[in-house]
């Protein structure tokens, strides 16, 4: 997507150095934009744990890119194997509940086996990370068409007024490597000329959508407001929300959600007041080998400090400030999962379907075990 004009990804590779991998730190974003270079796999897997890099597609290929740093780094002898389970195992000890990240770094495992000489073994590293950023990209432009047929029905119904459409967290382009997957139907429908507004949760602790969703749709002009993460009841009570698209960061093969915390939320009050619940989603964030979302999900906890501290721009400098009292303590849950049920379907690169085992594998027959 564009940043004052120019196409950037979240990730790639150093184009006059191919040992470097650099990307945007959204740290510090909406106030600056700064690019930061990575040099191993263990400055990604801390950039990874610290959210200098974010979003379930876009850690999946953080990771994928950080197994490819190892590889250059790793001794070519009976140590190589070792040095790589080693990287292997930072990554996945990072952030544990998209599955994104096991998933590229499984992927890459399985690559470098296959390989036998260190050329062929880092020529290996080198495709299978480029392929899945460039799979992570065409797969969110795909999720914007499909998704695009659901904002253009919803236009048509309303005879050309506002389609209102409301999301949580960032599942915009900066939580992927391109596009985004709640926000690249919106990006698709803004571009068709669709009267199109976005309702933009803040998203707190981390404020990824006040500081993230709300960064990106600015730069791309799409009309939307900023609301408190309690306020979307209200809207929809009021008919003020036509339909609410999130992204996830890991489902089942049942269709249950995980997505940043407030996401159940959000599907209850959609329930209550008949507004359709949409879920966009690559097939990387599909976990084949689980059924039940409550039980089965790892819920990442996070530090009480993210809930106690805020950060912002004051008089020109990013700082932080206390919110508590400082001795109480804080809880810090950071996704939780909407049952199926709840959600009215998944936008997917192959199409939409319902939230259900079947449906999900008529899109994905290769999975039918
Ligand atoms: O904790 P984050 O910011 O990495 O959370 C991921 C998310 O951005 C959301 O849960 C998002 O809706 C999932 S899609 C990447």
């Amino acid at each position: 997507m564009k940043v004052n004009g120019k196409h950037f990804r979240t990730i790639w590779i150093e184009d006059n150095n191919k040992s470097i991998v650099r990307i945007i730190d959204q740290r510090f974003l909406p106030h600056r934009f700064v690019v930061a270079d990575l040099a191993s796999v263990g400055e990604v897997a801390v950039a990874i744990k610290d959210m200098h890099v974010r979003g379930a597609g876009l850690i999946g290929a953080a990771a994928g890119l950080g197994m490819y740093l190892a590889a250059l780094h790793a001794p070519w002898d009976e140590f190589f194997d070792q040095a790589m389970k080693h990287a292997a195992g930072l990554l996945l000890a990072a952030r544990p509940t998209a599955v994104n990240l096991a998933w590229a770094v499984k992927k890459q495992l399985e690559a470098l086996e296959a390989a036998s000489t260190k050329t062929e073994k880092l020529a290996v590293a080198y495709e299978t990370a480029c392929h899945i950023a460039d799979m992570d990209a065409a797969h969110c432009r795909q999720i914007g068409q499909h998704g695009l047929l659901l904002i253009e029905e919803m236009s048509r119904r309303k005879g050309g007024k506002t389609v209102n459409i409301l999301t949580h967290c960032n599942a915009g382009w900066l939580a992927f490597v391109d596009y985004g997957t709640a926000t690249a139907p919106i990006y698709a429908a803004y571009e068709k000329g669709i009267d199109v507004h976005v309702w933009v949760d803040e998203t707190r602790p981390r404020n990824q959508g006040a500081s993230l969703t709300a960064w990106e749709l600015a730069q791309q002009k799409v009309p939307h407001t900023i609301i408190t993460d309690n306020a979307g009841g209200h809207l929809m009570q009021h008919g003020l929300v036509d339909m609410v698209i999130v992204g996830s960061d890991r489902t089942t093969r049942t269709g249950d959600v995980a997505n940043k915390i407030g996401t159940y939320l959000k599907a209850l009050a959609a329930n209550d007041n008949g507004v359709p619940f949409f879920v966009a989603l690559p097939s990387s964030t599909i976990d084949w080998e689980i059924e039940d979302g409550l039980a089965q999900i790892p819920i990442e906890e996070r530090g009480a400090e993210e809930v106690k501290y805020m950060e912002g721009l004051c008089n020109g400098e990013i700082c932080k400030v206390l919110l508590t009292p400082e001795e109480s303590p804080a809880a810090n849950y950071a996704f939780d999962v909407t049952p199926a049920r709840l959600v009215t379907g998944l936008i997917t690169e192959r199409g939409i379907c319902k939230p259900q085992k079947e449906e999900l594998l008529r899109l994905f027959p290769e999975r039918k075990r």
